[in-house]
């Protein structure tokens, strides 16, 4: 690790701060008010669709709720999450069936606070970010929360051409830097996991995994069963 190389706690508080300070913007940004940049998605969105049908959901790092918005009406009830305040009111200003959808604040390396039945988690650009020695006790954390049985669903990005930096920390951690304002600068973690390092990461905890990649949005959907703990 090199001397400017944050601790696992201090990248995960800036990654906080970074995605708070960033919840404005956070759907434009992604191209998530573009609709050729939706359509790109159909495929991905389909498949969480298909998986989402009739399931009571806790969503993890929700943001906006772009992603919650894809799946409301298929839904049961969605449980959706996020650390940060202000991405919670950039979601409540989304036109979503309030009477299925609830927005908690919420930790999602401390989901066993969070009330309610669920039989899918589901966290979309999250995985990627979190630390490495981290990944145990965040599944761990998932795994004890719902019914043996349930699904887990992880959806992040496939790397582009200017991905990878080259900076990695002593656990394994790749890091990016990302801009606010023009010159606040944020490190976050960002994996590109191979299938042989999800079977790896999630393999204690979930059972029947499958991963599929659409290349037309540079997306990896990693799907799972609860195993019994
Ligand atoms: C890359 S964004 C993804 C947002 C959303 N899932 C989407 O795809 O549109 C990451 C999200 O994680 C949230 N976040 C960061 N740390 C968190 C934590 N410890 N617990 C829950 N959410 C967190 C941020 O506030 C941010 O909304």
């Amino acid at each position: 690790m090199t001397e400017s190389t944050p601790t696992p706690n201090q990248i995960i508080d800036e990654m906080q701060t970074y995605y708070g300070l960033r919840a404005e913007v956070y759907d434009v940004s992604m191209g998530y008010d573009n609709t050729e940049v939706v359509e790109h998605h159909a495929e991905v969105i389909a498949e969480l669709r298909r998986i989402a049908t009739g399931r009571s959901v806790l969503e993890l790092a929700c943001g906006p709720c772009f992603w919650t918005q894809q799946i409301a009406d298929v839904a049961e009830h969605i449980t959706a999450t996020d650390f940060n305040d202000t991405t919670l009111a950039e979601a409540r200003k989304k036109s979503l069936p309030w009477e299925r959808v609830t927005l908690q604040q919420a930790d999602a390396y401390d989901p066993g606070i969070i009330p309610g039945y669920f039989d899918l988690v589901l966290a979309v650009d999250w995985f990627a970010h979190v630390p490495k020695s981290r990944i145990g006790h965040f599944l761990a954390g998932i795994a004890s929360r719902v019914p043996a049985g349930s699904h887990m669903v992880f959806i992040d990005q496939t790397p582009g051409e200017k991905a990878f930096t080259g900076v990695i920390d002593d656990e394994g951690n790749h890091f990016q830097e990302r801009v606010l304002d023009g010159d606040r600068k944020f490190r976050v973690i960002k994996h590109f996991f191979s299938d042989e390092e999800y079977h790896s990461c999630l393999g204690s905890h979930v059972r029947d995994l499958r991963i599929r990649r659409f290349p037309s949005c540079r997306r990896i959907l990693v799907h799972g069963i609860t195993k019994e703990i």
